[in-house]
């Protein structure tokens, strides 16, 4: 288990919450930790994927009247994770340690969120997730072979945009410079003020746009940003990263668009698969993987001010894990 109080006890998304049916189990990963969930009566648990009584995973096993079932010897466990029957010996009360590890999990804005410590927030919001005005799509998860806090950072850089998505986010022939923008930080994370970007291709509509890109970052590990292509078009993308490792983790890219709904989803799944496509192989080429706070590692630049504040606040809070002092 990581030594990081401050994202230990934070959450992270392990998962669709349309990819877990009632009755299913999936297996999944957070940071070294592998995990379980599964979905009884709406109600979504999370635990490390053991058997105590010889090490099975319990993920090979299935859920059989509000239990889970181990693979192995069958040994079932309720939904508070205590174990209920050991079939070899089905009189017998099974022993008070016959439990599995249980971690505390949520369904929130259609994803499954687990916490590995105790958090003292709510998973973070996606603010559209509940506004009918909005089309929401899912994209991804992808998975960067690169650091999860360098992930962030691309998100919240807006000067990359001519270049690793050229033609699309930006002319990289004529490339826009950055205007002042005003970036506001406290203990509820690192925001933005309008920040303007041409577009050649603004979005799944395939036209020219000038966007104004306000971010926010309220958790060291998710990001949003609304886009505003004017008329009171509002595109908005809500991303969360889920740590495997300092060089590996998984990217959950979720969209909330309030025009042209007559496009096809597909259009708009490709131009999104394209763009974070497009970003993967630079944040897994960036060195070293761990993201420096020391302000005098790397060079900044005034167009950087966001990112500045981002790896700023993260010192504040006392992140240790993912990043270099
Ligand atoms: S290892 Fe799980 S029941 Fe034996
Ligand atoms: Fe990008």
């Amino acid at each position: 288990m990581i030594d990081d109080p401050v994202l230990l006890n934070d959450w992270y998304i392990v998962a669709a919450a349309r990819d877990l049916a009632d009755g299913a189990m999936l297996s999944v990963r957070l940071w070294d930790e592998e995990l379980v969930i599964w979905r009884d009566d709406g109600q979504v648990m999370a635990w490390k994927d053991y058997c105590i009584h010889r090490g099975a995973k319990l993920s090979l096993g299935r859920i059989a009247d509000g239990t889970v079932e181990c693979p192995y010897h069958g040994w079932r466990y309720n939904a508070a994770g205590v174990c209920t029957l050991i079939p070899a010996h089905p009189d017998t009360q099974p022993p008070a340690k016959a439990r599995a590890v249980v971690y505390r999990a949520v369904e929130c804005d259609g994803y499954i969120w687990v916490s590995l410590g105790d958090p003292e927030k709510e998973p973070p919001r996606f603010p559209e997730w509940s506004d009918d005005g909005y089309r929401k799509v899912l994209v991804g998860p992808y998975n960067y072979h690169g650091n999860p806090f360098r992930t962030v950072e691309n998100f919240l850089d807006a000067a990359h945009f001519p270049f690793v998505h050229a033609n699309i986010n930006g002319d990289p022939d004529d490339p826009e410079p950055i205007g002042d923008y005003e970036v506001f930080s406290d203990e509820d994370g690192v925001r933005t003020g309008p920040i303007a970007r041409f577009q050649p291709f603004g979005d799944h509509r395939g036209i020219p746009v000038t966007a104004y890109y306000q971010y926010n970052c309220p958790r060291p590990l998710s990001a949003y940003f609304e886009k505003d292509t004017g008329e009171g078009n509002r595109f908005c993308t809500f991303m969360a990263v889920t740590p495997l490792a300092e060089d590996d983790c998984l990217l959950w890219v979720q969209i909330a668009i309030n025009y042209g709904f007559d496009l096809p989803e597909p259009q708009i799944l490709e131009r999104q698969d394209t763009v974070y496509n497009q970003d993967k192989p630079i944040i897994e080429s960036q060195r070293p993987h761990p993201l420096p706070l020391d302000l005098k590692e790397e060079l900044h630049v005034r167009s950087d001010k966001y990112c500045v504040a981002y790896r700023r606040w993260l010192k504040e809070l006392g992140v240790t894990w993912g990043v270099s002092q």
